[in-house]
Parts: C-alpha cells; structure tokens; sequence
C-alpha cells in the first residue's frame, strides 16, 4: 500500500498542467506571484557583479522568473534553471521565455526536482526559489529539504519561499524555523495584502554542504497541510 503512494505521489505530475492558469487566475495567487517578484528582484540586485545563477524548484511555467527577468537590468547576467516535472507547464514556460527574449537566459529542465541525481552537475546557485512547494512537504521532510538548500544555494547567496498562512501564521513560523539561525539569516518576510500568503528571503550564511549525488531530497505530496 505505501509503495502505491509512494509510486502516486512521484508519478501524478500529469494533474499539474492546469495549475499555472487557474491558480493565477486568483487575487490571491497574483498577489504571491507580485511579491516573489518583488523578492526575487531585490535578490538580483543585491547580487555580486557578474554572472548570477538561478535555480527554481517546482518550478511551473516559470512565470515568476521569466516576469522579472523580462525588463530586469541584471537580465543579460542571469542564467536560470528551472526544474519542473508536468510537460505541459514546461512547453508553456519554454514559449513564454522564447516570447521574452530570454531563450538563452531561461533553461527549463524537465526533471524531478526531489531527486539529487537531477541536480548532479549543477552549481550551487546565487538564488534558489523555493515557491509554492512547502505545503507539499510533510513535516518530516522538511529539515531534509532544508539540507538540500544548503547544497544547492551558494555560501551568501539566497533562497526566496513562499508559504500559505491564511489558515494559520504557525505556517510561516514552522517553516522559518528549519533554517538554523547559525547558517542562515532572514533578510526579508512579506505577507500578501490578503493574508494569504508569507513570501520570505533567507540568506545562506553558513559553509557549502556537499551533496549526495543520487537520493530522494522529499516526496511531493498533493496537500501536506
Ligand atoms: C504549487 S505549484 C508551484 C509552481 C511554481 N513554483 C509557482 O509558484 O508558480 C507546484 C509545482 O510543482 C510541480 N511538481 C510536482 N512534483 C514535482 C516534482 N517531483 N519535480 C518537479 N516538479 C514537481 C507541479 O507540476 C507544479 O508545477
């Protein structure tokens, strides 16, 4: 029996194509996106002259990414890798990147983002988005999640989250308490005008983890709560 969960919870990604347009059809999920954008954008500025490296986790049709980079003065700088399982929102996020111009700045990569082999020859990144994912992960995988992070962002660059709080702040707290404060710090948490979402920037303060090269980082799960 937990073997077919555990074969349904990696293999349901053909229920995700609908997700980007009806989601972002809602207030609430504009709002999210606005404020990722808003984060995201503070990280690219803050970020180290030079080359800068994105990594996107979950990453949808990549909306939040390709928003921000389309008019972004860092834009020429940036290479971004965003790993995204459903087929559907990658053709949507490769057309929406093409339209944008950032065909050689955007790279969608159609691959299991909870599996380390997928990260294998990637560099830790200057930003990691981390969005609309929390709320699939149950709590006893999240510490896991949270190394993961401390291999794929670089030592001081920064990893932008969001989580659902409108039922409860615990959310956002729980959350924010898996990133020990001795590696990481919080540079900047938002909430949504409506309440419904917390969009936060920590920064990576403490040394580069190695990775494992192959493992399982998290099961995505439908609802995690
Ligand atoms: C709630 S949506 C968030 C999408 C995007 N990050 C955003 O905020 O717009 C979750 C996304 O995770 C994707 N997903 C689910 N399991 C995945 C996996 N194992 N690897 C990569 N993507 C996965 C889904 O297809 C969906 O696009």
């Amino acid at each position: 029996m937990s073997a077919l969960r555990a074969w349904f919870r990696r293999w349901s990604p053909s229920a995700w194509g609908w997700w980007p347009d009806k989601a972002y059809r809602l207030e609430g999920y504009r709002q999210r996106l606005a404020s990722v954008q808003e984060h995201l954008a503070e990280c690219l500025e803050g970020a180290a002259a030079g080359p800068v490296s994105i990594l996107s986790m979950c990453a949808g049709d990549g909306r939040d990414v390709i928003g921000v980079l389309r008019s972004h003065p860092r834009r020429s700088d940036v290479t971004a890798r965003l790993v995204e399982l459903n087929r559907r929102s990658v053709s949507a996020g490769v057309r929406q990147a093409n339209a944008a111009g950032l065909a050689d700045r955007v790279h969608f990569v159609h691959a299991d983002a909870t599996d380390y082999a997928t990260y294998d020859l990637v560099e830790p990144s200057d930003v990691v988005l981390v969005c609309g994912v929390w709320g699939h992960v149950n709590a006893g995988q999240r510490p896991s999640l949270v190394r993961a992070l401390e291999s794929l962002c670089k030592p001081g660059g920064t990893v932008v989250w969001t989580r659902g709080v409108a039922k409860s702040m615990t959310r956002l707290h729980d959350v924010l308490s898996r990133f020990p404060a001795a590696t990481w710090s919080t540079e900047r948490t938002s909430v949504t005008p409506d309440g419904e979402f917390a969009v936060v920037t920590v920064r990576r303060i403490g040394p580069a983890r190695e990775r494992p090269r192959t493992g399982r980082i998290f099961d995505f799960e439908r609802n995690a709560g």
